[in-house]
């Protein structure tokens, strides 16, 4: 490990770029600042994806040309309303949320948004909202976006690819937390459950998977990304 004033330094310059970025090729964006704004003022964490990453998820979709969106972990909806903003006329975004007090902030900023229409909040455990979609036989979503609890992201695959299509792509969140994933004897919940989740994409032949670390506002983690090739 680098000393940790070296550490503090690359924070300071990953934040100072991803402002750069952002001024450079972002317009200014007053829905997403309200939504942080209300995410602040209600008390919610600050664990949102950054802005850059936020544009990033929006580019996916349009390049998956994704018609339905599925969200596991909606906080205030700033990823849900970068994820929505992507989907053509009549798509659909479901996202789930355990906690009510998130919900209610986040179905505040996505009505501001002007993607009420398009985006359905489920309230619950994960687990059983998956369940329920399952059971309500409804059409394979075309990106799947894991970022609830992290320890639960092994859980979330088997139903992540139920929901799927072969071409789906299925997008995890913080799979890289600080670099701990690469310590095979951390033992915090999320980089066990991260590197879980790693391990089983890695063992699943209908995956083509890759990861990609990201430094910003938000720190250091990362992605892993799953495209479905077959079911
Ligand atoms: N995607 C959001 C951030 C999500 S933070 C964004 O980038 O803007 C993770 C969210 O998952 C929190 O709101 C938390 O309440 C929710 N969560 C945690 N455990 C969950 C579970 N078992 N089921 C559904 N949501 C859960
Ligand atoms: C945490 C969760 C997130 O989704 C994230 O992007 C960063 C941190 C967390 O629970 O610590
Ligand atoms: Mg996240």
């Amino acid at each position: 490990m680098p000393p940790a004033d070296s550490l503090t330094r690359s924070e300071a310059l990953w934040t100072a770029v991803d402002r750069y970025v952002a001024e450079t090729l972002m317009a200014p964006d007053p829905v997403l600042d309200a939504a942080l704004a209300a995410n602040t003022a209600a008390n919610l964490p600050a664990i949102d994806v950054s802005p850059t990453q936020g544009r990033f998820l929006q580019l996916l979709a349009q390049v998956q040309r994704a018609h339905r969106i599925l969200e596991i972990g909606t906080l205030g909806g700033y990823s849900t309303i970068c994820l929505a903003r992507a989907l053509p006329p009549g798509g659909q975004l479901v996202t789930l949320e355990l906690d009510p007090r998130h919900a209610k902030v986040a179905l505040a900023n996505i009505a501001h948004a002007g993607l009420a229409h398009a985006v359905e909040l489920r309230l619950g455990p994960a687990l059983q909202s998956l369940a329920q979609l399952h059971a309500e036989r409804v059409d394979p979503f075309d990106l799947i976006f894991i970022d609830a609890d992290k320890p639960g992201y092994p859980d979330y695959l088997p139903w992540a690819l139920k929901l799927s299509r072969p071409g789906t792509l299925i997008l995890a969140d913080n799979v890289i937390r600080d670099g701990g994933v690469a310590d095979p004897n951390n033992t915090d919940p999320a980089v066990v459950g991260a590197r879980r989740y790693l391990e089983m994409l890695a063992a699943d032949p209908r995956l083509s998977t890759a990861v990609m670390q990201t430094v910003g506002s938000k720190g250091y983690d990362g992605f892993a990304f799953a495209h479905v090739l077959s079911l």
